[in-house]
């Protein structure tokens, strides 16, 4: 087993930031969406390339991403960075395309009572739905990603068989989506979950990118990802500062840190083309932003080789 980046062409690996998506969701407080905007623009300025920046849902379902069309308009649109929203169904495709997003994600939950949770449906109606809104984006000539949610277990039903990943990946396939995100939604993964569900997939599907959407719920968010990594997976999705949740899963917590990651793949040797100080400055507005600590740990430790001086420390005289 190896911990590094082997060669040059295995070393890129896109970090998709999914806070302003999957950690605001759950902020009870609406943000304006100017705010929404700046930590989204300031993420860009730190060499962040891929956002899931907010949701085309029903606004009763999730109020706080009500104002995603207008967010949209206030990103400040860069060439090279990619800007997806979710999409539950036509509608949502329609106001996405209205807003110009890069790519789409449909999303279906690996459990009937999640999906039922979370999309008021069941999988098969769910995955109709995306059925009828893929020829939507196609007509703007816009991708769609597929996500898959409670990938590595369910809070209602407890372990997620790989056969119900195959099944909603096999149709997301027949519709030409090319994009699998397995999410993680209440952190019920561990390595060996992990290893035996890409493996099942990259299996399958030897022409699907798989990214990984991770949650640090038990505090193996990061572990997960090196499983990935030794298996080949080159995109992660994380949150700035740790934010993170899904109100419709009981214990839904955190996502994986993206400052977190960021530092594990720089210091493994994979390249993001991030700046870590940057993004660790972008985190700590963002805690400003909330009014409370988050869990992002680099942001309070520094990088490694961050060095103190010994006149100002604490020192143990006896
Ligand atoms: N955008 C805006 N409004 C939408 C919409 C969309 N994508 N989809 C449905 N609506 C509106 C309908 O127009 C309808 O409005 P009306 O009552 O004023 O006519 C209302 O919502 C109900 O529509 P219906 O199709 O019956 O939806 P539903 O109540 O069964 O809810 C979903 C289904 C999918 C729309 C809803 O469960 C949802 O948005 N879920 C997303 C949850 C989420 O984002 N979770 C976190 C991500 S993992
Ligand atoms: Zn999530």
């Amino acid at each position: 087993m190896r911990f590094s980046a082997a060669d040059s062409a295995d070393q890129s690996v896109l970090v998709t930031e999914v806070g302003t998506r999957d950690g605001f969701q759950v902020e009870a407080e609406f943000i304006p969406t100017e705010s929404k905007a700046a930590v989204i623009n300031a993420l860009i300025d730190a060499g962040v390339r891929s956002f899931e920046a907010t949701s085309f849902v029903s606004p009763r379902a999730i109020p706080q991403l009500a104002d995603a069309s207008q967010l949209m308009d206030l990103i400040e649109r860069k060439p090279g960075v990619r800007l997806t929203a979710l999409v539950p169904n036509a509608r949502g495709a329609e106001r996405a395309a209205a807003a110009k997003v890069d790519m789409m994600a449909c999303f279906v939950s690996a459990s009937e009572s999640h999906c039922q949770a979370n999309l008021n449906k069941p999988i098969e109606r769910a995955l109709a739905d995306v059925a009828e809104f893929v020829p939507i984006a196609r007509q703007f000539n816009i991708p769609v990603r597929g996500a898959i949610a409670v990938a590595f277990g369910c809070p209602f039903e407890g372990d997620t068989p790989v056969d119900s990943l195959l099944r909603i990946a096999d149709t997301y396939h027949e519709l030409g989506v090319r994009h699998l995100s397995l999410g993680d939604t209440t952190g019920m993964a561990t390595p060996p979950v992990v290893e035996r569900a890409v493996d099942a997939l990259q299996r399958r599907f030897s022409d699907m990118e798989i990214a990984l959407h991770f949650h640090n719920t038990r505090g193996v968010g990061l572990a997960n990802v090196m499983v990935g990594l030794q298996m080949g997976i080159r995109e992660f999705e994380s949150s700035i500062a740790g934010l993170g949740g899904c109100p419709f899963a009981p214990g839904a917590s955190g996502n994986i840190c993206t400052e977190d990651l960021v530092y594990l793949l720089q210091e493994s040797g994979y390249q993001t083309g991030i700046d870590l100080d940057r993004l660790c400055e972008v985190a700590r507005q963002v805690e400003s932003l909330l009014g409370r600590g988050l869990p992002g740990q680099v942001m309070k430790a520094g990088q490694r080789l961050r060095k103190f001086t010994l006149d100002g420390a604490r020192r143990a005289v006896g």
